[in-house]
């Protein structure tokens, strides 16, 4: 009786101990699971925004945590975001927040802030967006050891154009180019902006530098100089080139600005020097050919008068084709680069709002 006893004591401390232990590896899975399963996870509700210079935009970023796994409030959360490079090699930073510390870096400064829509919005607002903005950023959720990131395109409206210098075609290596864009109010296209443009009609048979260091061109009518006549139509590419040592045109990319573009009235023709010089007179400055473009493409402006711009060339913007004004199509007119001491031309002026 008592033996028998002792040995039901026995079992059911075996079994409670065994209840215990298993009760433990249970435990102990649950906290092995969430801690590498999704206990914080990083969602952007869409992949790209599209906004244009000048405008402001939010960059949707929320993030969502296991309900079981209730915050630590000792431990700070970090909401970091940084714009990735167009080789995705490094990252730029833009926006710091922990806590009530919050940090901006760069040409960001003073222009991002945390939307806080509701306690997991982690979505970036960015005022006044300029070129640079263009590209992708990424949102980065740190709480303690958990990490997870998303992804959002910064699109912009604007147009490109192809842009080769006075002194001839097939002059700029990599570095004159970004240079070449800067000056005529643009930055040097990315292979989805001459893409879009290709796929808006955008037809040029020269070969021209791309932001991620490729050159390429955009046939909608193939025929013979320019890859072949029985081709199909698409953005031709002549791959990675040396970035100091090759020389092509560029492709060129712009988006609104704040100012007035227009065509100087006055009686006369100007040479170059006198068409600079009229517009400082008249409180600007000679048009760059980016800002034509952007007139042209984003507002419609239409003139048919050969102008003087800021590169030295003569053009005229026609939205509206008609005789004797790109009769075929809406297109900038290139006039070419007229000695500068011709006065056969008018000038195209910018005036910018502050
Ligand atoms: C952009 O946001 C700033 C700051 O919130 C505001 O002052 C400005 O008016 C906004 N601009 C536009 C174009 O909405």
């Amino acid at each position: 009786m008592n033996s028998l006893l002792l040995l039901a004591l026995v079992s059911l401390c075996l079994a409670d101990s065994f209840d215990q232990q298993f009760s433990n590896l249970v435990n102990y899975r649950t906290i092995y699971i969430s801690e590498n399963g999704p206990r914080l996870s990083v969602v952007t509700e869409q992949s790209k925004v599209i906004s244009h210079r000048g405008g402001n935009v939010t960059l949707p970023c929320k993030f969502f945590r296991d309900s079981q796994a209730a915050p630590n409030p000792n431990q700070k959360m970090r909401i970091k975001w940084t714009k990735l490079t167009s080789d995705y090699l490094k990252e730029i930073d833009v926006f710091v927040s922990m806590g009530y510390h919050k940090k901006s870096y760069g040409s960001y400064h003073g222009r991002v802030f945390l939307q806080q829509a509701s306690d997991n919005d982690a979505s970036l607002v960015i005022t006044d967006v300029t070129l640079d903005d263009y590209g992708k950023y990424k949102c980065e959720i740190i709480d303690g050891l958990e990490d997870d990131t998303g992804v959002v395109a910064l699109d912009l409206e604007g147009v490109v154009f192809p842009f080769f210098l006075r002194i001839g075609r097939y002059n700029l290596n990599f570095a004159d180019a970004e240079k070449a864009c800067l000056d005529q109010d643009a930055r040097v296209a990315s292979f989805d902006q001459l893409y879009d443009a290709w796929r808006s009609g955008l037809d040029w048979c020269n070969a021209g530098w791309l932001s991620d260091g490729s050159v390429q061109y955009p046939i909608t009518q193939p025929r013979e100089p320019c890859g072949g006549k029985d081709t199909v139509p698409g953005v031709r590419n002549y791959g990675f080139r040396d970035r100091e040592k090759s020389r092509y045109d560029v492709f060129c990319f712009t988006s609104n600005y704040k100012g007035r573009f227009y065509y100087l009235i006055h009686p006369t023709k100007f040479t170059y020097d006198e068409a600079v010089q009229a517009c400082q007179k008249d409180g600007s400055e000679i048009a760059k050919v980016g800002q034509m473009y952007a007139a042209w493409k984003l507002m419609g402006y239409d003139r048919c008068d050969g102008g003087w711009l800021a590169d030295g060339s003569v053009r005229y913007p026609i939205s509206r084709p008609r005789r004797r004004c790109s009769p075929t199509e809406a297109a900038v007119r290139f006039v070419g680069f007229p000695d500068k001491k011709h006065k056969l031309y008018g000038v195209y002026c910018f005036r910018a709002y502050n």
